[in-house]
């Protein structure tokens, strides 16, 4: 068992439940509660204000925190980009679209735009677009195992085309979508913005590696609070999007949650985390194969015992070739186990039925799958 799953008292308070559905949510590590805790009865204040020590304090924690978004996404240079918090992912991808390119849109551009993605990644884009005006929304390409088809990509650029959205992790499929072949692909001068929202906290974001432009991620789903996100913002191309970052009074505690998130994750080791959730995901897909009336949806390839290519991070989607999603949700719900049961929010290249998605993270431990296999094994006729 992770020994890190002690960290976490929401978890440890109930045995009887596994919780399998981070990729909706992360439960919070100890640490980020007391965190918020400390600072809500030692030193609450708005930022950016006052004159007296809780705001002065509470302004430089804000300042301090853009600095530790930036280290946690391998991001070696400070005075090259910028960090802007917005409450998640959603709101952090329509500010891009709506502050940054749709300014920048003339007639016959283009946008690139993952539609068997999550709708949070489709939406503001449509939206920036209709915004501008006769802009071209060019549907991204997938292969057969739901990856980008970085071949037709490059065969879809041109001297218009004003943005690329891409996800690091897949949030139906689990996948990581090579991200690093992206760039290569379309050549140094395109925009990338990468929806992080399912890779920020279960495996490394390194936004140098990936050469990218924009990540995007939120706080709940990485061990913060809610209500809390962030936009990595590159300054190559134009100046960041908010200049210092001021927008309203910020979401304070849930910064403070989100430094103390991070902090945890980088202790824990990301690596580690990435692996132990993989592994996880491995076990699940490989006891699903064992029974013939689940469907694994995604990328068969990689659910070989053995393969190499095993890249699902900690997300596994199935079917029940006769129980309906929703009616597999409760009867699992009702042995404890919580998953996600539904479309999963996915654009309309994705799949068309609902399903049963199960995402784990560190807390979670082989006898927590074990015991979902068990349940579902019982069904399999
Ligand atoms: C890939 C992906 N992008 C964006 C989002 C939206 O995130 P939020 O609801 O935190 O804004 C989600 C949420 O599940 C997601 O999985």
């Amino acid at each position: 068992m992770s020994s890190l799953r002690d960290d976490f008292p929401l978890i440890t308070a109930n045995p009887d439940v596994a919780y399998l559905d981070s990729a909706a949510t992360s439960q919070k590590p100890r640490s980020v509660l007391d965190a918020v805790h400390t600072y809500l009865t030692t030193g609450n204040a708005n930022a950016a204000r006052g004159t007296y020590p809780w705001a002065n304090r509470t302004t430089a924690r804000i300042e301090q925190a853009r600095d530790r978004v930036r280290r946690f996404l391998g991001d070696p240079d400070p005075a090259r980009s910028g960090v802007h918090f917005v409450s998640g992912t959603t709101e952090g991808l329509r500010t891009i679209a709506r502050d940054w390119l749709a300014p920048r849109l003339r007639a016959g551009d283009e946008i690139i735009v993952p539609f068997a993605d999550h709708a949070a990644n489709i939406e503001p884009w449509q939206e920036a677009a209709a915004l501008a005006g006769d802009v071209r929304i060019v549907p991204m390409p997938y292969d057969a195992a739901h990856d980008y088809d970085y071949r037709r990509l490059a065969e879809l650029v041109t001297e218009r085309t004003r943005l690329i959205a891409a996800t690091h992790v897949h949030h139906v499929y689990g996948n990581d979508m090579n991200i690093h072949r992206m760039r290569t692909a379309v050549g140094p001068d395109i925009p990338i913005c990468l929806d992080a929202a399912q890779s920020a906290g279960h495996v490394p974001v390194d936004v140098e590696a990936l050469d990218v432009d924009f990540a995007v991620f939120s706080g709940h789903k990485t061990m913060a609070l809610p209500g809390i996100g962030a936009i990595w913002a590159r300054n190559r191309r134009g100046p960041v999007l908010v200049p210092g970052g001021w927008a309203g009074s910020p979401n304070t505690s849930g910064i403070i949650s989100l430094v103390a998130a991070l902090d945890w994750l980088e202790a824990a080791g990301q690596e580690r985390i990435a692996a132990w959730n993989k592994a996880l995901g491995v076990r699940l897909t490989d006891g699903l194969r064992q029974m013939s009336s689940y469907e694994v949806l995604g990328c068969q390839s990689s659910l070989a015992p053995g393969s190499p290519v095993q890249r699902r991070e900690g997300i596994v989607t199935f079917r029940h070739h006769a129980i309906g999603s929703n009616d597999l949700g409760f009867i699992l719900a009702g042995d404890g186990l919580m998953v996600r049961a539904d479309g999963h929010c996915q654009g309309d290249q994705g799949e068309k039925t609902s399903s049963v998605r199960v995402s784990v993270h560190i807390y979670n431990t082989p006898d927590e799958i074990d015991r979902l296999l068990s349940v579902l094994s019982a069904l399999d006729r």
